[in-house]
This record gives C-alpha cells, sequence and structure tokens, in this order.
C-alpha cells in the first residue's frame, strides 16, 4: 500500500515536471521583420532563425518587404495566432501605437529590436534591444574629421525616410560636423538602405558635381549603400578610398573586405546578434520578471585598414 502509493506520488511528481517544462519550453515567438535591404539585415534575420532553432522555439517569421502596412499585418496575425511573443523590427518609428496597444490588451509582450517606435505610452513593449544610431552617426564623423583636417565636401546616402537608423545617423554625424565650418554636406538623399539605389543615387549626384572631382567624401547610413556607390565612384573614373573617402555603417563581411581592399575607409559596426538577447528577455518575463530596462544597449566596434584583416579572421568570413 505504501509502496503503490509512493510510486503514485513518483508518476504525478514527473507528470507536472514534464507539463511544467513543456510550457517553459514550447514557445511561439512571431517575429516582424523589416525586409531583406541589406547584407546586415539578412545576417539579422538568420541570426535570429539560428538562435531559435537552438533553443527549441518556434518562430514565425514574417519579412515585410520595407513596408510598415505589412509589419501590421504580421502583428495582428502573430496576435491573433495567440504567440507567446512579438518580436519587431520596424522599417519606420511612427504608426505603432494602435497595434501595440492591441497586442498589450491579448497580454502578448512585445520587444522591439534595431529601430526604434515613437509611442507616447511606454508599457506598449517590454524593452528595445538596439544600439545607438547617434552614436554611430558621431563616431563616421569624428573620423572623418579627423582624417580630413576638418576640411570636406561630403555627398550623403540616406537610409530609409523615417527610419531611426537613418534619423540618428543623421543627427549625430551632423551635429558632430557643425563644429567644423569647411567641413559640409553638399547633397543628401535617400537611397533606402540598398545598394542598387545606392549606384543609383550616387551616379546622378557624381554627375551634378561634375564627375565628382570636387568631393572629398560620400557618407552613407549603411555598407549596402556604400558597396553601390563605389561602383559608382569607379565607374565615374576615380578610386573609391582613395580619391573620395568612403564612410559608413554596418561592418558586416563585404565592407571589410572593402576596406581590406581600400575601397571603404571605414565602417562602425552594428551586431546583427539581437536574437539571443531577445530570447534571453523573454524566458526572463515568462519566469515572472516584469520591469525591464527600456533600452538594452548593444556596441560595437570601429573597423579601418588597422583592424578589419583581423576581424575578417575572427569571424571565419570566406
Ligand atoms: O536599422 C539598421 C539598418 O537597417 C542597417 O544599418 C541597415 O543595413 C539596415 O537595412
Amino acid at each position: 500500500m505504501k509502496k503503490s502509493m509512493i510510486r503514485l506520488c513518483f508518476t504525478a511528481g514527473l507528470a507536472i515536471g514534464l507539463v511544467f517544462s513543456l510550457n517553459v519550453q514550447a514557445l511561439t515567438v512571431g517575429f516582424a521583420q523589416v525586409g531583406s535591404e541589406s547584407g546586415w539585415r539578412t545576417s539579422f534575420s538568420e541570426s535570429v532563425k539560428a538562435e531559435a532553432e537552438k533553443r527549441g522555439i518556434t518562430l514565425k517569421f514574417s519579412d515585410a518587404q520595407q513596408k510598415q502596412e505589412n509589419q501590421i499585418k504580421a502583428v495582428r496575425s502573430f496576435i491573433a495566432q495567440r504567440v507567446d511573443a512579438i518580436l519587431i523590427a520596424p522599417v519606420v518609428e511612427t504608426g505603432w501605437q494602435p497595434v501595440l496597444m492591441e497586442a498589450k490588451r491579448a497580454r502578448i509582450p512585445v520587444i522591439i529590436l534595431d529601430r526604434n517606435v515613437a509611442v507616447t505610452d511606454p508599457s506598449l513593449y517590454l524593452t528595445r534591444i538596439a544600439p545607438d544610431f547617434e552614436v554611430e552617426g558621431q563616431r563616421a564623423a569624428t573620423w572623418l574629421t579627423e582624417k580630413t583636417g576638418g576640411k570636406c565636401k561630403i555627398l550623403e546616402l540616406q537610409g530609409t525616410v523615417g527610419s531611426s537608423a537613418a534619423l540618428g545617423r543623421m543627427k549625430g554625424f551632423n551635429a558632430t560636423i557643425a563644429k567644423f565650418p569647411e567641413t559640409k554636406i553638399i547633397r543628401s538623399q535617400t537611397a533606402e538602405f540598398t545598394r542598387a539605389k545606392g549606384k543609383e543615387v550616387m551616379e546622378t549626384m557624381l554627375k551634378a558635381e561634375g564627375g565628382g572631382k570636387n568631393i572629398c567624401a560620400i557618407w552613407a547610413h549603411n555598407d549596402e549603400m556604400a558597396l553601390g556607390a563605389i561602383q559608382a565612384v569607379k565607374e565615374a573614373g576615380l578610386q573609391p578610398g582613395k580619391d573620395i573617402l568612403i564612410v559608413s555603417v554596418d561592418a558586416v563581411d563585404d565592407a571589410l573586405k572593402a576596406i581590406v581592399s581600400g575601397e571603404i575607409n571605414v565602417s562602425v559596426e552594428l551586431s546583427p546578434h539581437l536574437g539571443g538577447p531577445a530570447f534571453d528577455v523573454i524566458n526572463e518575463y515568462r519566469a515572472g520578471k516584469k520591469d525591464f530596462e527600456k533600452w538594452i544597449h548593444m556596441g560595437g566596434a570601429v573597423f579601418t585598414i588597422e583592424n578589419a584583416a583581423a576581424e575578417l579572421t575572427k569571424r571565419g568570413a570566406k
């Protein structure tokens, strides 16, 4: 009798343990991603997918093709599917309040990754895991003003209009060069963070500048546009990295290779590995933590000819 009671309690304990661990592990997370406009974005998506797989998390992935309306639709569909948590890497800053309120009403925690959202109620998301875009712009400008002695005519390729990555980088860069009266952005236009547009817009700018001989630098808000711009500079008969300095952000492998070959001068690093910290936050939330810092900061290095090759080796880049 005693033995059978012990056996019963043991089996019940095992069953409860199993149900509990299934509950903790069987996590379904929706991820509303911006798109696949850049090498950095692709690495970011791949890294989140790989991290989810490693942790046994079911990831519902949506590629919004750089359109906020697609992202909002994806978030609504995640809410309808009753996912356990939602990750959003927002295309632009504004327009998020209503759908975030829907997620809150459905008691689904939201984590913002990479770019920011402009909302009046900070309780609409748990936390944001991201770099400081303004600092990235400052670091790019600091390198440039030091290199040129504060004398430089710049062509700027902006990222997506209304995205916090473009807004922040512009703000940080402009504030830094404002201290140097002979450093000026003489043309500035969006190329939407893509290589094709980077090339196209740069071709037009160089033509408008009589071929580009009077241009000291191109400031591109990401590597993808910088890589496109390099093509345009070459086709204009100039040497990128020498005749025109190339300053950029992301530090993807292709950009580091271009630094090694002398065609990009500097790239400020943006880590694409945001998935691990995001899933850690979700786990902590499910374990009972409710108060998170509103911004979990991701740092990065600045790569130039001095350290790009070593970084490529460290990454095992091919
Ligand atoms: O929001 C981050 C930016 O978006 C990256 O710098 C760029 O490559 C991407 O498209």
